[in-house]
């Protein structure tokens, strides 16, 4: 394993049949760092964020996370799913407990932690609710709150502020922030909001083309701990307009194309 590197991508490359949808991916990522990927719409973030999971097998290359090849879901990487990936049969107490049962914890551990990340994604109250019986943005923070709740070392999270409106959306990244702060670990953060991209990550990686390759990896030098300060940042704002150029090339290219 590279020094300090917990994922490590390797000449990656994934097909759905005669769909090459990403090829030649290389990349690490490393202890305390947080990843930004951003990409148009089809271009393979839910893919790679799959294979990085172990839920789906690589085409060519390899994943290595914590120095091993990722060929299942394991203990110590958690995922947040694009659209909440909750038990629908399972209510909010049971679905935050489901990762923690698996990790093994016993039934005082899980009466002791579920309801302090309960509290901690503000879902206290709703603990007996289904997910048909709560809000979007709810869900998701119940979502959240699952992942975090088995303090895994390596975070894969895919757009998960995607289906919450703009004030709860905020709320998150900053709550989300402070989490991170409090405990930083290895994070994968999936989106396709430039401005969240650029306050979440250490690093911007600009995925695009069919088959998808690295376009561009951004150097995000903004300080941490960051906050809603950050956003008033004159280089935050650099950095969000080099993304957006970044990202506007692609989509010129891809109009000559049709
Ligand atoms: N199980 C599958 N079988 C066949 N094709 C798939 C499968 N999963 C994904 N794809 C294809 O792979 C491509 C990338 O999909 P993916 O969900 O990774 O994109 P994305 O970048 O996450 O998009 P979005 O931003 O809309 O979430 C798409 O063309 C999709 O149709
Ligand atoms: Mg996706």
């Amino acid at each position: 394993m590279g020094v300090n590197h917990r994922i490590e991508v390797r000449g990656a490359g994934k097909s759905f049949g005669s769909l090459q949808v990403f090829r030649d991916l290389n990349l690490d990522v490393g202890e305390r760092e947080v990843l930004a990927v951003i990409g148009p719409s089809g271009c393979g973030k839910t893919t790679l964020l799959r294979c990085m999971n172990g839920l789906v097998p690589l085409s060519e290359g390899e994943i290595l996370v914590e120095g091993a090849r990722m060929a299942a879901p394991r203990e110590g990487v958690a995922m947040v799913f694009q659209h909440f990936g909750l038990f629908p049969w399972k209510t909010v107490q049971q679905n935050v407990a489901y990762g923690l049962k698996l990790a093994g914890a016993t039934a005082a551990a899980i009466g002791e932690k579920v309801p302090y990340f309960i509290n901690l994604v503000g879902l206290t109250g709703f603990e007996g609710y289904y997910p048909y019986q709560i809000s979007g943005g709810m869900q998701q923070r119940c979502g959240l709150a699952r992942a975090l709740a088995v303090k895994p070392r390596v975070m894969l999270m895919d757009e998960p502020f995607g289906a919450v409106d703009a004030q709860t959306r905020e709320i998150l990244q900053f709550e989300l922030l402070r989490i991170w702060e409090a405990r930083p670990t290895t994070m994968v953060f999936v989106t396709h909001a430039i401005d969240e991209a650029v306050l979440m990550g250490d690093r911007v990686l600009v995925l695009k083309g069919r088959p998808a390759g690295v376009h561009e990896v951004v150097n995000v030098d903004l300080p941490r701990p960051r906050d809603r300060a950050t956003l008033l940042l004159p280089r935050f704002a650099e950095l969000r307009e080099h993304v957006w150029s970044t990202l506007m090339q692609e989509a010129k290219e891809a109009e000559f194309k049709v």
